[in-house]
């Protein structure tokens, strides 16, 4: 007899981000109902092209889904106080309901400083410190992208997480942080790695849910995977391959994990679509909070 080689089961992230999209525009809709329609600003400054993609791809989904956009391009040259005053006139403004710099931003301005200047309320990418602490603390506040798109696959494809050893590999602010929050929120053991963690591949090998957020293609192969696992890849890494061609990898090295794991993203069609979808789902949520402010505010 011989038996078939293991692989790994693929979680179609563009589907689950249809899915996601399909639910948003009805929430959307439900908003017209009330005479309300929710808006997105955009905010892209210089000309990186990656940044170029995103921001085309944020657009057309909000399109899709029924929410206002609004585009605001600016040269590389822009200057920090140019840009806290276009950010001061969108928070003012109450046709605007969501909030999105792209980033990176040109080495002269200073993030943290343009992140902070954006009204919680407004921040559709969740990074706010506001935004961040509340999280932390378990209080309904808006959540970044990704992570909220890696929980919403994780739910449809990783069965029950009480319990559940979770191991993030990277602590960025915008994906490892909040991931871990969210995945300790959802009652996981969470173990967080980054550069410094000794014997990080052992670590790993604990995991029965596995989120590679680390920048560094195919970094993750199976020596990293228990048996079993659910591996979600945030990696978007393009490598090129000579010919002046190049492609889109992940962190994970598909190839030897799908012979381990249970299930696995791919990139692309994994977490980038639905980093996409939670955007928009993020856009609703503000202008629900937006409302639910304004409400108090009347009835004190
Ligand atoms: N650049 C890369 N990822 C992101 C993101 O999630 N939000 C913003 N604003 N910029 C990014």
């Amino acid at each position: 007899m011989t038996t078939q080689p293991h692989t790994a089961r693929l979680i179609d992230g563009k589907q689950s981000a249809q899915r996601l999209l399909a639910e948003v525009a009805q929430q959307v809709q439900a908003c017209r109902a009330e005479g309300v329609t929710p808006a997105l600003a955009v905010v892209l400054v210089g000309d990186d092209p990656a940044s170029q993609v995103y921001v085309r791809n944020k657009l057309r989904a909000a399109e899709q889904v029924g929410i206002l956009s609004h585009e605001y391009r600016f040269p590389a040259t822009l200057s920090e106080q140019q840009l806290l005053a276009t950010i001061d006139n969108l928070n003012r403004d109450a046709a605007v309901n969501g909030i999105l710099v792209q980033l990176p931003l040109p080495a002269h301005i200073d993030e943290g400083r343009v992140v902070r200047a954006i009204s919680p309320l407004k921040d559709v990418d969740g990074f706010h410190p506001e935004n961040a602490g509340g999280l932390v603390q378990g209080q309904r506040v808006l959540t970044p992208c990704t992570p909220l798109g890696c929980m919403r696959l994780l739910a449809e494809y990783g069965g029950d997480l009480a319990g559940k050893h979770a191991v993030v590999v990277g602590r960025s602010n915008i994906v490892g942080k909040p991931m871990a929050a969210l995945l300790l929120q959802a009652h996981c053991s969470v173990t967080t790695l980054h550069s410094r963690s000794q014997d990080a591949a052992r670590l790993a090998r604990q995991a029965d849910i596995l989120i590679a957020a680390v920048g560094r293609p195919g970094m993750i192969d199976a020596s990293w995977i228990k048996p079993g696992a659910v591996v979600i890849d945030v990696g978007i890494n393009r490598i090129t391959q000579g010919e002046g061609r190049s492609r889109l990898v992940g962190d994970v090295d598909i190839a030897s994990v799908s012979a381990v794991a249970a299930a696995l993203t791919p990139v692309p069609g994994g977490v980038g679509p639905m980093t996409i979808a939670c955007l928009m789902q993020n856009t609703v949520t503000a202008t629900q909070l937006q409302q639910q402010a304004a409400a108090l505010q009347c009835a004190g």
